[in-house]
């Protein structure tokens, strides 16, 4: 479970202080498939940057099963990341020199898992995104949406318990973004993870449970699929 009590983030910008996030308290069950979205500049990254431990709160708290990231350490936090975490960028971070496959397995070797069961690991995950006829290409070898679906296998391969994505599919042309969400549907379906994409496409935001809007710093409106609320 994500909550978020009360946090503000702000950044002095000479005279002026901006509210990236302004006195936000939010809660996001284990396993919801939750959809934040908001115009450019209301605060989405910075969201997921403070759920991901990559930065903390001027103020508030923000716990992530039972963690509470503002007030753990450095190496809490690392654990936390390379453990309970993964996340999906816009433009996929996936590393050129090495294959599909090896992309995909790079977070097991880091956690000290033995080749095999990485590899086999790896092959299951691209099986789940529909990716295991292409595990030897290189990285230029793939069209965009393959580069995602690739960065979403390797962001699951260690069974996060919280996947976070920012805009993922902001680089996509519109077929390879419909599959993208079909793979978030079929994570949220198997209820693999919790869920959280970023994203300025309704497309997207239609896809998940519940929606979450953010207008300058402030949570505007929440509503679940289908209801307002
Ligand atoms: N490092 C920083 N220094 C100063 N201001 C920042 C910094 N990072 C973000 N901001 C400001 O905080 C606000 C929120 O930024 P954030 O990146 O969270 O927006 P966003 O909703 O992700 O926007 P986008 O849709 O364009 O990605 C913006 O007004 C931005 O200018
Ligand atoms: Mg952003």
């Amino acid at each position: 479970m994500i909550q978020l009590k009360n946090v503000t983030r702000r950044y002095q910008q000479g005279e002026n202080v901006v509210l990236a996030l302004d006195d936000v308290s939010l809660r996001i069950e284990a396993q919801e498939y939750v959809a934040v979205t908001g115009e450019s500049g209301s605060g989405k990254s910075t969201f997921l940057h403070l759920v991901g431990g990559l930065d903390k709160p001027d103020a508030g708290e923000v716990l992530v099963n039972g963690l509470a990231l503002q007030a753990a350490s450095e190496r809490e936090l690392s654990e936390y990341r390379a453990r309970d975490l993964g996340i999906v960028f816009q433009f996929f971070n996936l590393l050129p020199t090495l294959d599909v496959l090896e992309n995909v397995c790079a977070p097991l070797q880091f956690q000290g898992v033995k080749h095999r069961q990485a590899v086999a690991r790896g092959r299951e995950m691209l099986g789940l995104v529909g990716m295991e006829k292409r595990e030897h290409h290189f990285v230029h070898q793939l069209s965009g949406g393959e580069m995602q679906r690739t960065a979403i296998a390797r962001a699951l391969v260690h069974r996060p318990r919280v996947l976070l994505a920012d805009e993922p599919t902001g680089n996509l042309d519109a077929a390879n973004a419909v599959k993208v969400l079909e793979i978030f549907r079929r994570i949220s379906d198997e209820r693999l993870t919790t869920l959280v994409v970023v994203t300025h496409s309704d497309e997207v935001a239609e896809t998940a449970q519940r929606r979450i809007r953010l207008r300058n710093g402030r949570v505007e409106a929440e509503e679940r699929v289908g209801v307002s609320a």
